[in-house]
């Protein structure tokens, strides 16, 4: 059977091939310490050996839940941010039709409280007024703001159309297991609550309900991505470093990374991968980007990008790197006609299939941007479905947590953040913050 499978040799090639060599002890040893819950953030490492530990209960609870929300509603929002949306936005965008974002489940998946923009709640709430519709509101802490305001505003319009009984039929809570705003309020209120272990952080939460809750209400195979996963735990666990593809993509890019190449972008060649790259530069952003380290993760998808960015990447400031995950098969087969009068010129592509013509646009991308200076590494999937995504996202995971090890951060934690939190409750007159207001104000 195929797996994930990794090429490094083309960024080998931009480094002194005794850097490797040197560093596999390094990375051996940051692997041994996420496997035994050592290191900087030690207490956040209940993600590492997840896969494996899912209990078969917690899975059946959160698939009969997905059964039983499924057939009262059409519309289901996840209401979330950062590490509580995006691991469920990339894996439902990866494996749905293009063009109708739900499969047999018929519920359509829409996503609330990532921005807090009056024009898109306004636009959801219109959009959900004739619509039946629930709710699944996810907060580890309970108490983040763009989430809890978006669903201040969705649960009252629940409660209009339904009545307060009936809306808490169809609101789910996922939060962390301290008392919080959220959880008294689903407490008080009833809701139905899955727990967050306190172990795992958002990013690293996509094998958690935070993502197998909405994954399983669009219908697609909550274990299977859980075995995809698993398989992946135990190679990176096992395998030696030839043999380990997150071993080898952790090392060449911290080697990079010490050769200048300080930006990484994250390229695909599937238009449905776009948010596994958003979900992979959150990952890697917030857990290397900080004490003035970690690459600079930014990402593209082609060739759409190549009429905008590849003009850069070929040719702009020698400082990037770039890591392809290359889908080996289409999942339909779609052959280009020939044409009588060959009116556009395209008869030399006649017979053959489309997924040919992207390909050769991945090959010769690959060329001449190693031409012009980018050392590529290339991650490849055999086709797009649970059991390689889940092996994809855990691939990242625990490279993520390798390469945090070897850049010496923690790599679980996320202080930077609250730096804008703080101004926003200042400038809202939120209670508590006074004194920053004064300060701001006086700076101003
Ligand atoms: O990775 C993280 O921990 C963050 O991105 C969080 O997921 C995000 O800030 C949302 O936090 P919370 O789940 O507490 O609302």
């Amino acid at each position: 059977m195929k797996h994930l499978n990794i090429d490094v040799t083309k960024a080998l090639r931009f480094i002194n091939g005794s850097y490797e060599e040197s560093n596999k002890g390094k990375i051996t040893s940051a692997i041994r310490n996420l496997y035994a819950s050592k290191g900087k953030g030690s207490n956040f490492m209940g993600w590492v050996n997840l896969p494996s530990s899912i209990g078969k209960m917690e899975l059946l609870e959160i698939e009969e839940t997905a059964k039983l929300l499924r057939s009262t509603i059409d519309v289901l929002v996840v209401i979330g941010i950062g590490g509580s949306y995006l691991g469920a936005k990339a894996v439902n965008s990866a494996l749905s039709n293009n063009f109708s974002d739900f499969k047999q489940s018929g519920v359509k998946i829409v996503y609330a409280g990532h921005n807090i923009s009056e024009d898109y709640l306004s636009d959801l709430i219109s959009f959900l007024k004739d619509k039946s519709f629930g709710l699944c509101v996810i907060s580890k802490s309970g108490t983040t703001t763009e989430t809890a305001l978006a669903f201040r505003l969705l649960k009252v319009l629940l409660e209009k159309k339904e009545g307060k009984e009936g809306a808490r039929k169809k609101i789910i809570v996922i939060t962390g297991k301290n008392k919080g705003t959220l959880r008294n309020l689903a407490e008080r209120e009833r809701y139905k609550v899955f727990t967050i272990a306190e172990n795992i952080g958002g990013r690293y939460s996509i094998l958690t309900p935070v993502g197998l809750l909405p994954i399983a209400i669009a219908g697609f195979d909550i274990r299977k991505l859980v075995e995809g996963a698993s398989y992946m735990q135990k190679l990176v666990k096992e395998s030696s470093y030839d043999n380990n593809p997150a071993a080898q993509y952790a090392n060449i890019r911290n080697i990079l990374l010490n050769n200048g190449y300080n930006i990484e972008i994250l390229a695909n060649f599937e238009p449905k991968l776009h948010y596994v790259s958003e979900w992979w530069k959150q990952l890697f952003g917030e857990s290397e980007g900080k004490e003035g380290k970690g690459i600079f993760p930014a990402s593209v998808c082609f060739t759409t990008d190549l009429h905008s960015m590849g003009q850069y990447i070929q040719e702009g400031r020698r400082e990037l790197f770039e890591t392809v995950i290359s889908v080996s098969k289409p999942l339909n087969e779609l052959y280009i006609p020939s044409s009588l009068d060959n009116f556009d010129d395209l008869n030399y592509l006649a017979g053959k299939r489309v997924c040919e013509v992207n390909k050769m646009a991945e090959l010769g991308t690959q060329i001449a941007h190693v031409e012009g200076g980018v050392p590529n590494i290339r991650i490849e999937l055999p086709e797009l479905n649970e059991c390689y995504l889940g092996e994809l996202l855990y691939f990242f995971e625990i490279a993520c947590g390798i390469s945090g090890n070897i850049l010496e951060v923690n790599p679980f934690n996320q202080p930077g953040v609250e730096n804008y939190k703080v101004n926003m409750f200042a400038l809202l007159d939120k209670p508590g913050f006074e004194r920053k207001r004064e300060e701001i104000i006086g700076g101003l």
